[in-house]
């Protein structure tokens, strides 16, 4: 029996939604779904209220996804504009630079409404329209926020690249929608260290694909020396002189909002693609209920903007709810091991989002640079992005949140929008390592590998039945792959790609991916991408890479890498091939572990037996299952040894 943890007393007595109340959402659903979708609209300003608000069918005949279609708003107004007759002054946006020593920045309402507006007219005056691909490459800084919002004011479609991907990576990106402007800076800080963005842009832009772009707009921010190009323009030219007013047009419900490239088991990234009036209303009904918003409060997520979790939960959820949101530049280790709870401190956090990797990361240095910060500000935690093992779980509540603040464990994807698995703080007992209970309106289920409903406690693929108004509605440019990825495994049912246990309590635990997608550090990544950048060196004839346990990353990344004839493996081989990936997609995709392999175990057929690599990976070489459909049983005897003898 895992252990249960009902919220704290002090947190359940101020909550906002205890468990009656939880319950009567819950059955609202189940009694009248559509009256409660439509209530659950109200929270935002349409120009034309939506009269329907589910439209959905997930059978391939018929495919579907239409929420509040004939209501009509704004995003950027939902977020800025009607925050201004109640609260212009409140602190929208604090910005927490990476050098400490830098001023932190506060930015209000009105004061972010203004840099909105005129970001928005210097786009227009740059051929922006309605439509078009902006794709954002840029530091975690508050200039991110107001160009995601100036997109959102006209209508143009944002595609935020992650800073930490390669040029290529950027280029693929930025090829694959057709972007026509590109929003960079001269570099960002992490750590100490300077990135070089607009190098990374100029790099990208040489490759052919990107021609789509005409202009490329420079925000000085960390001051290293670039170089110009004629398509290039300053963002303090562009933006002078525009009026800091800016009339939005409504935007229809299922008018696009964003793209955001993610990992798949196959093939290139795909582009997932989020409308505007559900995916709002899901990101910012989740972000109210789940992190007991109140007027004070000043939230913290951790997550960087080119992630899903930046988007809704740095972004659009807090600032349409009228929130104060931190953006933080650095990493939680410099100038040292405190800097999470020093900011804390600093701006008297109240709620912090962050990720189990960073957690166990921080827990390994022990409690002392946590306790030497008061952290009293803290009244809720939070974790996302992969499964947090207990003991990290246990550290965060015990040490960080002194005992005194729920951790909500929120399950979601880059496609579900917003959060659908978590605890709601005030009202469900949590238990460490699992993610609870499906919000109001969430219908999880759990099937075996036929696709059978399994029903009870036990182990299964994770599927949802129905939809939710955050659901992404269709892969950019191509909508059969959409169909493919997530419908057709199961027909009728979205399959999250996730596995997961339901408990007596009816509890989920997500156990992690089922497919081939590694979760390094709550990060996405392909194995199929991973393998075509290191085939892609002269040297390599095939290459499988699997994802094996990791103490801090969770998952890291094993390859195998058979050599062409001829030629041997050495040391500096294999820094060439790690080096090959970080070019191709970036240091998060580095192989933790290359183990040569003179070959790799293969059915008959010819078919990769990746199961049996991961197990090899994974040290557990009495597991490795059934063998008699392996081609060639002694590839594997070599594998294992090999494995065992790497020091
Ligand atoms: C994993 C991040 C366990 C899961 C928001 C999912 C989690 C993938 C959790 C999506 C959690 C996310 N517990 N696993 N609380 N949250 N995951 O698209 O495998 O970057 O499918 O979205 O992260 O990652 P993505």
């Amino acid at each position: 029996m895992s252990k249960r943890y009902p919220p704290p007393a002090r947190f359940a007595d101020q909550a906002s939604t205890n468990a009656s109340q939880l319950q009567s959402a819950h059955e609202r659903v189940a009694n009248d779904s559509e009256g409660h979708w439509l209530e659950l609209a109200k929270r935002l300003d349409w120009a034309h209220p939506p009269t329907r608000a589910k439209d959905v069918s997930f059978h391939r005949d018929d495919f579907h996804i239409r929420w509040y279609e004939d209501g009509a708003l704004n995003v950027s107004v939902n977020c800025l504009d009607r925050h201004l007759a109640t609260q212009p002054d409140k602190t929208a946006i604090i910005f927490e630079p990476d050098d400490p020593n830098r001023p932190a920045r506060r930015i209000s309402y009105r004061e972010l409404h203004a840099e909105v507006c005129q970001m928005a007219n210097a786009l227009t005056a740059l051929g922006v329209v309605k439509g078009d691909r902006v794709t954002l490459y840029l530091p975690m800084i508050p200039e991110a926020a107001v160009v995601m919002l100036a997109c959102a004011r006209l209508g143009a479609i944002h595609s935020v690249v992650f800073g930490g991907f390669s040029p290529d990576a950027l280029a693929g990106r930025i090829a694959d929608c057709e972007s026509k402007l590109v929003i960079t800076a001269d570099g960002g800080f992490r750590g100490g260290k300077v990135i070089p963005l607009k190098a990374n842009v100029d790099e990208a832009l040489s490759r052919p694909g990107t021609e789509t772009v005409q202009t490329v707009v420079v925000l000085k921010h960390a001051g290293n020396t670039i170089a110009w190009q004629d398509r290039d323009r300053w963002y303090h030219d562009v933006v002078a002189g525009q009026p800091d007013t800016h009339m939005a047009a409504p935007m229809q419900a299922e008018d696009p909002l964003f793209i955001l490239y993610t990992s798949g088991s196959t093939g290139k990234p795909k582009g997932v693609l989020h409308t505007t009036g559900g995916y709002l209303v899901w990101a910012s009904y989740t972000h109210d209920l789940l992190f007991d918003l109140k007027p004070n409060d000043v939230y913290w997520c951790t997550a960087d903007v080119g992630w899903v979790t930046g988007h809704s939960y740095v972004v659009y959820g807090p600032l349409a709810n009228g929130a104060t949101t931190l953006m933080f530049e650095g990493v939680p280790s410099y100038p040292d091991i405190s800097r999470f709870w020093q900011v804390v401190d600093r701006h008297g956090v109240t709620l912090f989002y962050t990720a189990p990797t960073a957690i166990r990361a921080l827990m390994r240095e022990g409690d002392a640079p946590v306790l030497k910060t008061s952290r009293q500000s803290l009244r809720l935690l939070g974790t996302v992005g992969e499964p947090i093992n207990p003991e990290a779980w246990e550290w965060y509540y015990r040490v960080v949140g002194d005992s005194r603040c729920p951790i909500i464990d929120t399950w979601w994807q880059t496609e579900t929008g917003a959060a659908l698995i978590s605890p709601v703080p005030g009202a469900v007992d949590a238990k460490p390592g699992s993610a609870t209970l499906p919000l109001p309106g969430v219908f999880p289920a759990l099937v075996d590998a036929q696709g059978a409903i399994l029903d009870g406690a036990t182990d299964g693929n994770l599927v949802l039945l129905d939809s939710w108004p955050g659901q992404m509605r269709t892969v950019y440019g191509d909508p059969q792959r959409f169909i493919d990825t997530y419908f057709s495994t199961y027909p009728g049912r979205y399959f999250t790609g996730d596995g997961a246990r339901r408990d007596a309590d009816g509890y989920y635990w997500i156990t992690g991916r089922v497919d081939d997608v590694i979760n390094v550090s709550g990060h996405r990544i392909g194995t199929a991408e991973v393998e075509s950048a290191l085939v892609g060196h002269p040297a390599v004839a095939e290459a499988a890479v699997v994802g094996a346990p990791h103490d801090i990353k969770g998952q890291g990344i094993y390859a195998y890498v058979t050599l062409k004839s001829g030629i041997e493996p050495n040391e500096a081989l294999r820094k060439q091939l790690v080096a090959q990936v970080r070019h191709d997609i970036g240091p998060i995709a580095s192989p933790d572990w290359l183990q040569w392999a003179p070959g790799l175990p293969k059915t008959r057929s010819g078919k990769i037996m990746r199961r049996i690599l991961r197990k090899i990976a994974e040290d557990a070489p009495d597991q490795l299952g059934d063998t008699s459909t392996l081609a060639d049983p002694t590839v594997v005897s070599s594998l294992v040894t090999e494995r065992l003898n790497r020091a």
